[in-house]
């Protein structure tokens, strides 16, 4: 009977994972090597619009939208090491110099480390359902996260959120639509995709040919 390598063989043989700074960083790392502060002409080395994609998942959004926009900066902040660092894995072998990965929850950057009025949009698609009620209070966007993004964003300002889940867009737009602090803008349109990369991101991808319905909205942060 042929015997599956101890755990601690296995260990030793996987290879060491590979340093991808800056393209993927830990909040541990904005606090030891920028003094805990994203502070966007030093961390991004010039002083191009800041727009940050919350819960960036596998890149695809920060992908398009860097190769797209050569003139901002793009930062996913993603929770999940794996799915953030695959994503830098891309922009690494691209050598792209205006996006980045941070991983880490969104809720430590957001009040900790971003100043006030100096991000340009914020970005949210398909954030976590948690389905189960107990389960809700992980949800992302609530009450504390919009005056969070409030505070990070420019007057004028955009932030951008779509799901497929009508009940969380319910959640979504009352907050947003009810907060003194942004308008509600028109529905962005849908747009054809003319190729398997040409999604907002890998969800929209995988909901849209499913031939689920896509919620979106944009909101504008108002003049001080
Ligand atoms: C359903 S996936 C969507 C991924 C991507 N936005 C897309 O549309 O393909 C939601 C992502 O949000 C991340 N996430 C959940 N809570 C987070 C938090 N508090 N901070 C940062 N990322 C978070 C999850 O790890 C997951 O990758």
């Amino acid at each position: 009977m042929t015997q599956s390598p101890s755990p601690n063989l296995t260990m030793q043989q996987q290879p060491p994972p590979i340093d991808l700074k800056p393209y993927f960083l830990v909040l541990s790392d904005i606090e030891e090597d920028y003094g805990g502060k994203l502070d966007w002409p030093i961390f991004f080395g010039n002083d191009k619009p800041v727009e940050i994609d919350v819960g960036s998942g596998r890149g695809l959004f920060l992908f398009n939208a860097a190769t797209r926009h050569p003139e901002r900066n793009f930062l996913g902040i993603e929770v999940d090491y794996r799915e953030g660092r695959r994503a830098a894995r891309r922009f690494h072998k691209r050598n792209m110099d205006n996006v980045r990965v941070l991983g880490g929850d969104v809720f430590v950057a957001f009040k900790k480390m971003i100043a006030p009025h100096s991000v340009d949009a914020v970005h949210v698609y398909f954030p976590d359902p948690w389905w189960k009620r107990r389960h809700r209070s992980r949800r992302v966007f609530n009450d504390n996260f919009v005056d969070l993004a409030s505070r990070i964003l420019k007057p004028g300002g955009l932030l951008h959120s779509w799901t497929d889940v009508e009940e969380y867009f319910g959640v979504i737009s009352a907050l947003m639509d009810h907060h003194s602090d942004f308008d509600t803008l028109p529905t962005p349109e849908e747009h054809t995709p003319e190729n398997n990369d040409d999604y907002q991101t890998s969800y929209e991808r995988k909901k849209r040919k499913l031939g689920l319905p896509i919620y979106r909205g944009r909101w504008q942060r108002k003049p001080r």
